[in-house]
């Protein structure tokens, strides 16, 4: 029944568009599908669609399948628009109502010949009605009585990429740029349409190609040729090119001596420019604009608002049909944060619902689902209720900059569920964010859903296989919001790792509790991603937030913690929603626990609707975060001989350096909250490690004791470095049972060079490595430090086990500790 073997060798690159070949059995229901996939129209879509068809046919049915261009006397597949049919007298019947990218699949019958439909609108719903079939097919789902019509929820489903011209991309985890090398496109353009056609393959149909903090010299007169060759690669795909620019560009690369959007001269600018890019790309989707915003040229140096310079470029891109998303990302990041009522929070909405009604027909607020910037939990961002006249697009984080990049997994589609599904009660009406931003609500001309993606020139293009799930669900939210986590989830595991029900339910699993896993060992009870906020964002780093202007505070001190945002004693933050939404967060009695520290700032006694105290709750969620973690593994392990071995090893090498980092977060988070409030942890676990031996009060070999910062980053504050010997090593005596034992170092691996380390049980070298991860800090600190687990070592009372360093360049072979744990496998 299902998939005899997995395809052997597989690097992710196919992504979940493989067409793996189905068994003789699961191919069989497919055996009276045609084999002649006839296409009408000759455009660059059409031919894309036609020849995906057939791969995929061919490929996951062993079957020779054939192109054409016309019909003959046969059962065929037959591409085209509803024009091109009508105008090859093909019976249609009654056609379903199509947007303009929607499409049907049906039956139709043709000179007694049973032939399969895939009509639309356009080429473009062709397209993505071809990758609707292959998808039911690779999924085994039954077509014979196909009839069905999809249409997108949306009209404007873009993604954007953060990549520099220089090839480097802000926030990217997953490799240097597939568009930009060295200030300059890239030669060699067939990873974008590759990237073009994973997009296509779930109905994105926009890219914003580099990054919103955007160079003045993409829109320099030798760059557009170069754009034009990224659109040539998209445009087969049906997506558009767009670009991030600059507002001080006039200013910047077009020798005027002002950028102030209202100067008759910079509309001017402005409108030559825009000419110019469509003379290259007619198909140009538009712009993207960061102003005003952590350093960026903005309207404000002239003493205007965000619709006057939106509106300056939304004139000269309205001719031509073109877009501009304007982000709703403006704060200051210079806020004191003595005054206890200054808010980041309150930033978009106070800047934004002013000028509701002021921007033009073409102009697109792009809001960040939350009002901080994609913490691990926020509430949605109340800018969305606060726009009545206004387009307005969502921007969530398919890159997951605060979620563990890519190292972790976090499946990020049941937070953008909850996002998507809340109803703002706008009016007192049923609101929901999802139905704002298609423009459902306020009838709004333009929406759209806006995901910042960063593939990168990774094969497998996000680092982690599992995280292109989280591409892969923007997308089909995008098209259809109605769809819950478990079906997309479900939906990717097949495409990618096949119908095997074991995978399936295992992957699903793992993919649908791992937002909750990582929350619980990051930041619970919305108190915000507890994270370095002024180094990497990556590892724990709860005290970066605080005593600067970033706006990022959680404001925990001795007696408590969370931000007081209430309307009566806090920051008015919550006064921005509706009445009825307000309701909900005021009061303790109903703000919902996992918002509670985002919304108020409460002893770390307070007792939560769950019945826990808030401080007894973080510690609880942070065990269980890290427990969870743990499991991924061995549920993982379970699927060996099920995943091709490529893919199996990759990602189980991730989920076990995640294990070792939830460990990490979790000690340092309750330490740090332990030595603030000083109250213990019920159950006895925090600070207390019995299994665990110090590297500092080890017998060191050439190893000095460091303190470690900030304290929380490494076990009781310290570790062992090796610096300025060969050869390190850091000595004890086990003096437990005998028996097999499971040891785990935990040392750090930071960014400059490769240190190796060995383990010795008595002199003999049971295990060795090298630390050459690429982790993102060249410190010895909560966001290098890792831990490699060897099992099965029998050991006996005293016997010696000894860890040897060696240093490689900057990176001084630091350890922090040693755990010994009975190996029950
Ligand atoms: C975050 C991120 C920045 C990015 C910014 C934005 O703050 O850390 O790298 O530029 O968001 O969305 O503009």
């Amino acid at each position: 029944m299902f998939a005899a073997k997995p395809t052997p060798a597989e690097t992710g690159a196919e992504a979940w568009l493989r067409y793996a070949p189905l068994s003789p059995e699961q191919a069989k229901q497919y055996s009276t599908l045609p084999t002649t996939v006839v296409a009408f129209g000759d455009s660059a879509v059409s031919i894309s669609a036609q020849n995906e068809l057939i791969r995929g046919l061919h490929d996951m049915l062993g079957r020779d399948v054939h192109g054409a261009r016309s019909l003959a006397s046969e059962s065929a597949i037959i591409l085209g628009t509803l024009s091109e049919l009508h105008s090859q007298n093909i019976p249609l019947g009654k056609p379903p109502a199509l947007s303009k990218d929607g499409y049907w699949l049906t039956h139709t019958m043709i000179s007694r010949h049973d032939c399969l439909m895939i009509a639309a609108q356009s080429d473009r719903g062709v397209l993505y009605g071809v990758f609707g079939l292959l998808s039911k097919i690779t999924r085994l789902q039954d077509i014979r009585s196909l009839d069905q019509a999809q249409q997108p929820y949306v009209p404007l489903r873009w993604v954007n990429q953060w990549d520099n011209l220089d090839g480097h991309i802000e926030r990217g985890y997953a490799g240097p740029s597939i568009f930009f090398a060295d200030g300059k496109v890239r030669d060699d353009l067939t990873r974008a349409g590759q990237y073009a056609r994973l997009l296509a393959s779930v109905g994105i149909n926009g890219c914003a190609v580099n990054n919103v903090n955007a160079n003045p010299n993409a829109l320099k007169d030798d760059f557009i040729p170069q754009l034009a060759r990224m659109a040539d690669a998209f445009r087969p795909w049906g997506v558009q090119l767009a670009l991030s620019v600059d507002l001080s560009s006039p200013k910047a690369i077009g020798g005027l001596d002002t950028f102030d959007p209202l100067d008759p001269a910079v509309g001017e600018w402005w409108n030559r420019k825009v000419d110019q890019i469509y003379r290259a790309i007619p198909d140009f989707g538009g712009f993207v604009m960061k102003a005003d915003s952590e350093g960026r040229a903005g309207p404000a140096s002239y003493g205007r608002t965000p619709a006057d310079a939106a509106n300056a470029i939304a004139r000269a891109l309205a001719p031509h049909g073109g877009v501009i998303f304007y982000r709703a990302f403006v704060y200051d990041h210079h806020l004191d944060w003595r005054n206890l009522k200054n808010d980041r929070a309150r930033a978009a909405y106070d800047i934004f619902h002013p000028l509701d009604g002021k921007f033009d027909d073409n102009v697109i607020v792009q809001i960040k689902h939350g009002p901080i910037d994609f913490q691990v939990r926020e509430p949605v961002s109340p800018l969305f209720g606060g726009l009545t006249q206004t387009n307005e697009a969502i921007e969530l984080q398919i890159t997951q900059e605060y979620t563990g990049q890519q190292r972790h997994l976090c499946f990020l589609a049941p937070m953008w569920k909850e996002i998507l599904d809340f109803d703002l009660r706008v009016s007192d009406q049923h609101t929901p964010v999802k139905e704002i931003v298609a423009g459902k609500v306020f009838h709004r001309p333009a929406g759209g859903f806006v995901g910042v993606a960063n593939v990168g020139m990774d094969t497998n293009w996000m680092h982690h296989s599992l995280a292109l799930a989280n591409l892969f669900a923007f997308g089909r939210l995008a098209w259809n919001p109605e769809l819950s986590a478990e079906t997309i989830v479900d939906e990717w595991t097949r495409l990618t790792f096949g119908n095997d029900p074991q995978v399936v339910s295992t992957i699903t699993q793992m993919q649908l509790s791992s937002w909750h896993t990582y929350e619980n060992y990051t930041g619970p009870l919305g108190v915000g991603t507890l994270t370095n906020i002024v180094g990497p964002h990556y590892g724990p780093g709860p005290e970066s937030s605080e005593r600067n202007g970033w706006g990022q505070w959680h404001r925990a001190d001795k007696k408590g913690m969370g931000m007081d945002r209430t309307i009566a004693t806090g920051t008015g933050y919550i006064g921005q929603y509706s009445p009825q939404v307000q309701k909900l967060y005021e009061g303790l009695t109903d703000c919902p626990d996992n918002l509670l520290l985002f919304f108020h700032h409460v002893p770390y006694t307070h007792e939560l609707h769950c019945g826990k105290t808030v401080i007894q709750f973080m510690y609880d969620a942070h065990y269980d975060g890290a427990e969870s973690a743990h499991r991924y593994v061995t549920e993982w392990e379970k699927l060996d001989s099920k995943i091709d071995p490529q893919r199996y090893r990759d990602v189980l090498l991730l989920l076990k350096y995640q294990a070792g980092h939830a460990i990490v977060w979790r000690d340092a988070i309750c330490d740090w909250l332990n030595r603030l409030s000083g109250i213990a942890d019920d159950k006895g676990r925090v600070g207390h490690h019995s299994d665990r031996f110090e590297a500092e009060d080890m017998e060191l070999r050439g190893y000095v004791p460091v303190n470690v910062t900030p304290i929380e980053a490494a076990s009781r504050g310290k570790a062992v470095t090796c610096q300025g010997a060969q050869q390190c090593s850091a000595k004890f005596q086990f003096k437990g049972q005998p028996g097999r034992y499971q040891i785990e170092v935990q040392y750090f691996d930071p960014n400059d060079g490769s240190s190796r380390f060995a383990l010795e049980v008595d002199g003999h070298k049971v295990d060795e490595w090298l630390a050459d991860n690429d982790l993102p800090t060249k410190n010895v600190d909560a966001d290098s430090s890792t831990r490699r687990t060897i099992p099965g070592i029998a050991l006996k009372p005293g016997a010696e086990i000894e860890i040897d360093g060696t240093p490689g360049d900057e990176d001084p072979a630091a350890l922090d500790y040693v755990e010994i744990h009975a190996d029950s496998r």
